[in-house]
């Protein structure tokens, strides 16, 4: 980002969040180093590790106070994630799908040379070889895991392929294997928690046999990773699951809030939402509803119903409204919203929310304390 946008963004430092610009997203940051703080203690119970997922916040800071909270390393989706994150020095980075074009292999073993842990998931024996021979070129071993896939077909391969490929790369000279990864993504959002539990345990169970069967080789597998905020509870159940590889838990969204836990069948509030929007009301010129300026490009249309958290109550709703725009309506008499008011609201889809802005303002009882760049937007290569 550039400096001048980051001076003109730290001008709201010391001032009250109901004062910034927008439509803009804040975190709150007391809310954070809780979550932060309560899936690291989880992981710690359950004598498990810790390996969370940048794809959510895409801010160097928020992986570095995981780090400094305890976490092993740091899971990316895309090399040009894992660039961001070496460069700031951060260390043990996992790119969770696989690497194939040659300029991204070149990118990721440019990655290496700086972070030898960093780790690859690897679904196919063609880019098994190729990784390979550009690793034998350079003189270095590249880590690698076996991407299993849960069912989802995504990226991974068949369980009954695990072994075999495997035994594919440990004949590699060039390649290091490290385990595997098995993330299934389809169940995360399961809304009844009972048939979440029964699908992951059904999935994570065979990719633990899978484990299993590697180490009775005699091959190294000491990493077993996956799990998502929405079976952290589940799948520390397995006793294979070495990592889990959570994501949204740090910043939450609607989407996740809506679905039942293990303490309550129709909310999840194992962690609060760190993650708002604000957005401001800019036409008020029809009954019973209002405009305001956060639309498609501010709020991503995917996953659960946005809502208002400030004001509280059920009086409102939102719709997106096109690009630039959004409809909240008024149900409730009581409510009345005037020209420039600031609404506060938790975001659909915390991802790629993220993703379309350049800076997250940080919040202390609702006073801007830092401005942090959202320095992994945009890096989707
Ligand atoms: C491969 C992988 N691992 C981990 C995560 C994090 O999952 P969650 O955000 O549900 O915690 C994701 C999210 O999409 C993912 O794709």
């Amino acid at each position: 980002m550039e400096d001048k946008e980051m001076l003109h963004q730290s001008e709201f430092i010391g001032k009250s969040k109901w004062k910034l610009d927008t439509p803009c997203l804040v975190i709150d940051l007391d809310k954070l180093e809780k979550n932060i703080e309560r899936m690291q203690a989880h992981a710690a119970r359950f004598g498990k590790k810790l390996r969370p997922h940048a794809k959510t916040h895409k801010c160097s800071r928020i992986a570095a106070m995981q780090m400094e909270a305890g976490c092993v390393g740091i899971c990316v989706a895309k090399v040009s994630e894992a660039e961001v994150l070496v460069n700031r020095g951060l260390r043990g980075v996992l790119i969770t799908s696989p690497v194939v074009s040659d300029y991204k292999i070149e990118r990721l073993m440019e990655c290496q040379s700086r972070d030898p842990g960093l780790m690859v998931v690897v679904d196919n024996g063609s880019n098994v070889r190729k990784l390979n021979e550009v690793a034998s070129s350079r003189g270095v071993k590249l880590n690698v895991l076996v991407d299993l896939d849960p069912g989802m077909g995504r990226t991974g391969v068949a369980f009954s392929d695990g072994v075999a490929m495997g035994q594919w790369i440990d004949r590699l000279p060039s390649l290091r294997l490290r385990g595997v990864q098995c993330y299934a993504g389809h169940v995360q959002h399961i809304s009844s928690f009972d048939d979440r539990l029964r699908q992951s345990l059904h999935w994570m169970g065979q990719a633990g046999e899978v484990v299993r069967a590697l180490r009775q080789k005699g091959l190294p597998c000491e990493i077993f990773t996956g799990a998502g905020t929405g079976t952290h509870e589940i799948d520390c159940r397995i006793p294979d699951v070495t990592d889990l590889q959570v994501g949204s838990y740090t910043m939450m969204d609607a989407d996740y809030l809506s679905i039942g836990s293990s303490q309550n069948a129709s909310r999840f509030e194992n962690f609060p939402p760190a993650l708002t929007l604000l957005t401001t009301v800019i036409s008020v010129n029809h009954p019973g509803f209002v405009t305001v300026d956060a639309g498609l490009k501010a709020l991503y249309k995917d996953g659960g119903t946005p809502y208002v958290l400030n004001p509280p109550g059920p009086g409102l709703r939102y719709e997106w409204r096109g690009d630039e725009h959004g409809k909240i309506t008024i149900s409730d008499s009581s409510v009345r919203l005037e020209l420039g008011d600031v609404l506060e609201m938790v975001v659909s889809h915390c991802d790629p929310t993220v993703n379309l802005f350049d800076a997250l303002y940080v919040t202390l009882n609702e006073v801007v304390t830092e401005v942090w760049p959202i320095d992994m937007r945009g890096k989707c290569q």
